[in-house]
């Protein structure tokens, strides 16, 4: 059986904990969009592992961990990331394969993007404009570095592309910095280059699949709240294109967290400005694993998770940090919601719309009550136990895994 873990609301949901939880029952781990905008932290006992471009995965030894070609990679970064692990797990990791047509982050993506990334609030990564490249067919891919023969004449090609910022560019330099560091990347013992649609397709009869998606439904270019939205596809059918796994039967699960959260520009109607919203950034510790900016917090917001539910057709909820409502006397999730006096169930595409709904709320009594060491889901107190049976009811989803602390440990299964 292949699953996808799909990020439902606007990231940082807990995805990397859902996942590293479940790759102990997958053969490939695989990231098929995204780059080191993604943040997904692993905790394991007092370790906190933060990985960007790497698949989560990559903390069990025998599994295989894959880059689909709808992922772009920084190579420095990526280094840096593999560097990192060698300090601290050694050779305990997975195999990790890259496919050749990856795109890469060039400086002159990092660069157009501290111009023109502000009023989204993105990253600084460079996302936006290296998709901008690979769309406009003036893209350069890690293969690139080690099939094309005329790579230094194409990455001057599109220097030539960037006027503006040429002054600042130099061709020959950035060839030998990332002919190095590529050349870094592949001599590594457990890393090749490999087409990860051929090697899904070979294996997928009798091994298990487990796609890693990275941001969430309302950042995905097309069904999120654009243009406040990053610049790939982390629903169902990016899977598809950013890997060359053929469409079919993939049992997705979506990551919900039991508030929301948002990092960046865009409206967000539940958003908190109070104690509530302080609470839950304090407690919560909502904190960008990428930028380290503040995240906007806010109640949870079921329109969302019915809309995820559709694009990706989920199956299930893992739902995430329920403990951090924990102290809160009264619960509130929004239902619905009401747009120039009409009720509307649907979510709003447009964010000229989003921006002017007013949710309606269903209250619930909150609990007091420590959860952080509960294993089983009839020991959680009764009002945390209404709280995942309404969210159930509302969505149609069953709760099938449910987050009571960051440890690995710290997942109830049902
Ligand atoms: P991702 O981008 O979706 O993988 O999520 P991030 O790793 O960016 O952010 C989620 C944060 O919440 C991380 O610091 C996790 O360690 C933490 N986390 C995940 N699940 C839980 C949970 O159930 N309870 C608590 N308290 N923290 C959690
Ligand atoms: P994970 O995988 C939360 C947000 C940025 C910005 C917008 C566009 O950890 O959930 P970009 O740099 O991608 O062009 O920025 O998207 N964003 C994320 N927010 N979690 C993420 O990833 C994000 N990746 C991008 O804050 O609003
Ligand atoms: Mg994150």
């Amino acid at each position: 059986m292949n699953f996808a873990i799909i990020g439902t609301q606007w990231g940082d949901e807990g995805k990397g904990k859902i996942v590293d939880y479940l790759s102990e029952k997958f053969d490939y781990i695989v990231r098929y969009q995204g780059g080191n905008n993604a943040g997904h932290t692993v905790v394991l006992g007092d370790q906190k592992f933060p990985l960007h471009h790497i698949p989560t995965g990559i903390l069990h030894k025998n599994k295989i961990c894959c880059i689909g070609c709808g992922v772009i990679l920084n190579p420095k970064v990526f280094l840096e990331e593999l560097q990192s692990l060698d300090k601290r797990v050694g050779n305990n990791t997975a195999r990790l394969i890259i496919d050749p047509k990856a795109h890469l982050i060039m400086p002159w993506h990092i660069l157009r993007d501290s111009l023109t990334g502000g009023k989204i609030g993105t990253t600084g990564r460079g996302i936006g404009p290296c998709y901008e490249d690979a769309i406009g067919r003036r893209g350069i891919r890690i293969g690139d570095f080690v099939y094309n023969r005329n790579i230094k004449k194409q990455i001057q090609s599109t220097i030539g592309y960037y006027a503006d910022l040429a002054k600042k560019l130099n061709a020959q330099t950035i060839y030998k910095d990332y002919s190095t560091t590529i050349k870094a990347i592949l001599k590594r013992p457990r890393v090749s280059l490999g087409d990860v649609g051929v090697l899904l397709d070979e294996k997928q009869k009798n091994r298990n699949i487990l796609f890693e998606g990275a941001q969430a439904t309302l950042l995905d270019i097309y069904f999120g709240t654009y243009p406040f939205v990053t610049s790939s596809h982390p629903t169902l059918g990016g899977i598809y294109i950013g890997t060359g796994f053929a469409p079919q039967n993939i049992k997705t699960v979506g990551v919900v967290k039991a508030y929301t959260t948002r990092v960046g520009e865009g409206p967000f109607p539940t958003e908190l400005h109070d104690k509530v919203g302080k609470h839950l950034a304090e407690k919560g510790h909502e904190f960008g694993t990428t930028t380290g900016r503040p995240r906007r917090c806010g109640w949870l917001d079921l329109t969302i998770i019915r809309y995820a539910k559709r694009i990706s057709g989920l199956s299930g909820i893992a739902l995430t940090k329920l403990d951090i409502l924990t102290g809160l006397t009264t619960l509130k999730v929004a239902v619905g919601y009401k747009l120039k006096g009409k009720v509307i169930k649907d979510f709003p595409v447009f964010v000229y719309d989003l921006e002017r709904v007013q949710s309606i709320y269903h209250e619930m009594e909150g609990w007091n009550d420590d959860i952080t060491g509960i294993k089983s889901f009839n020991n959680l107190p009764k009002q945390a136990k209404n709280y995942v049976k309404f969210i159930e009811k509302e969505t149609g989803l069953p709760v099938k895994y449910i987050g009571v602390g960051p440890e690995r440990s710290q997942l109830i299964i049902r």
